[in-house]
């Protein structure tokens, strides 16, 4: 893998074709909190609706193409110190390393476009190993075990919680 070929960029409208190869597949969809995407209407429109607007959204591109997302949701009021972190990448590219670059790239830009920002925040269930490594591969630390806490595709699930501070350092 060349990972000079990854790169983090806002969404665009003509992403609805390359959002549509990974947003229309089941496993990658299983624990993310939307369904899958099936027709480049709808993936346009998601485009649109939600990507673009997103307060911190950014396309995972490998040669400017979209294969994934990353997104960093702040919370608000008193609470603007804290941030939670979503990702996912489509399943011809698990494996290669490529969201574990990609997170590191968006922490790097995350704690300077949020000035005020110490924590980031992640969840993940815990049969989502890929995810779990991920995390602990960029530097994140678990925290604990949520006992019943999400609810995603009609369950109530278990959580790790995971976090990740201004003052640590990227592996
Ligand atoms: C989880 C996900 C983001 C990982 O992306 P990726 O680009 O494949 O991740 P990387 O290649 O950077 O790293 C994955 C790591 O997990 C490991 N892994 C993957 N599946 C695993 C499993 N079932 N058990 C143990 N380890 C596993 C890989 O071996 C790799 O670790 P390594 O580098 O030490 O070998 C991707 O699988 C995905 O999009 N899944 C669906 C959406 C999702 O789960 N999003 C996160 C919600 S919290």
């Amino acid at each position: 893998m060349d990972y000079s070929r990854i790169t983090i960029r806002p969404f665009k409208i003509s992403d609805a074709d390359d959002l549509l190869k990974w947003a229309s597949d089941e496993k990658v969809t299983y624990y993310l909190r939307w369904n899958t995407i099936t027709t480049i209407e709808e993936a346009s429109k998601y485009i649109q609706e939600v990507d673009i607007p997103h307060p911190w959204r950014r396309s995972i591109c490998f040669d400017d193409r979209s294969i994934s997302y990353i997104s960093v949701r702040q919370e608000s009021g008193s609470e603007c110190h804290r941030a939670h972190i979503g990702y996912a990448i489509g399943s011809d590219y698990w494996g290669q390393g490529i969201v574990t670059v990609a997170l590191k790239m968006a922490i790097q830009i995350v704690f300077k476009d949020f000035s005020n920002l110490v924590r980031l925040e992640a969840m993940v269930e815990p049969e989502n190993r890929g995810s779990q490594r991920v995390l602990e591969k960029v530097g994140f630390k678990q925290e604990g075990f949520l006992r019943k806490y999400g609810f995603n595709k009609g369950e109530i699930r278990d959580m790790f919680i995971y976090s990740f501070l201004s003052t640590d350092q990227v592996l």
